[in-house]
């Protein structure tokens, strides 16, 4: 593919974890690299709090923020290329679109064939209807280890609902951005997927 020409991607060593630390250290994201191992160990604890594969989780944190490589005004040229389909609220906030990308370039890249894995990145940002439950698993890390400094303002909240259930948790997040609508860019609709199918069930 032309759009990964560009990226400097050193042969794998079949350590996910070292790999995709490289691979964000050599294009430029260092602070990315910390992020998605910070983000790969918190999902580790909470899948091993419920029971779910923990390596799995690891590998879908190590994953789930490889496209920061890829600049922002490049991410919907290259989703096209890679045909990736692009919705609306994607075009208008292409950060967004970030999500998508990770999971391709996870199996493009780093040839990850487990599609649980590669799914549960395409998804970490906005979550999805009928997620699974490693989906859950690392949106919830991605949002506790974030990646600004500090505390997010939500932390306490998503931690508390965490020793609850991983719908709670999930929804403790989604809820707090549903009432600061107003302030977001666009509202996603698998994030109003999950808003509602959430609501229903708690
Ligand atoms: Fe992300
Ligand atoms: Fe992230």
């Amino acid at each position: 593919m032309d759009c990964y020409q560009k990226l400097i991607v050193k042969p794998l060593t079949g350590d996910l974890r070292h790999d995709t630390y490289q691979f964000l250290v050599d294009n430029g994201r260092p602070d990315t690299a910390q992020h998605c191992l910070d983000v790969g160990d918190e999902a580790r604890n909470i899948a091993l709090q419920y029971g779910i594969d923990p390596d799995a989780a690891a590998y879908s944190g190590y994953l789930h923020d490889i496209s920061a490589v890829i600049p922002n005004e490049e991410r919907i040229a290259t989703a096209q290329e890679l045909s990736i389909e692009v919705l609306l609220e994607e075009e208008v906030f292409p950060m967004i679109i970030h999500q998508k990308l990770s999971r391709q370039m996870a199996i493009d890249l780093f040839k990850v064939d487990d599609h649980q894995i590669v799914d549960a990145a395409g998804c970490h940002t906005t979550l999805r209807a009928n997620p699974t439950e490693l989906d859950k698993v690392l949106f919830v890390a991605d949002k506790i280890a974030w990646d600004q400094p500090g505390k997010p303002p939500y932390w306490y909240e998503i931690k508390q609902a965490l020793e609850q259930s991983l719908d709670k948790a999930c929804f403790s997040y989604i809820d707090y951005l549903w009432q600061r609508q107003a302030q977001l860019k666009v509202v996603h609709p698998w994030l109003r997927d999950a808003y509602y199918e959430l609501r229903v069930k708690l």
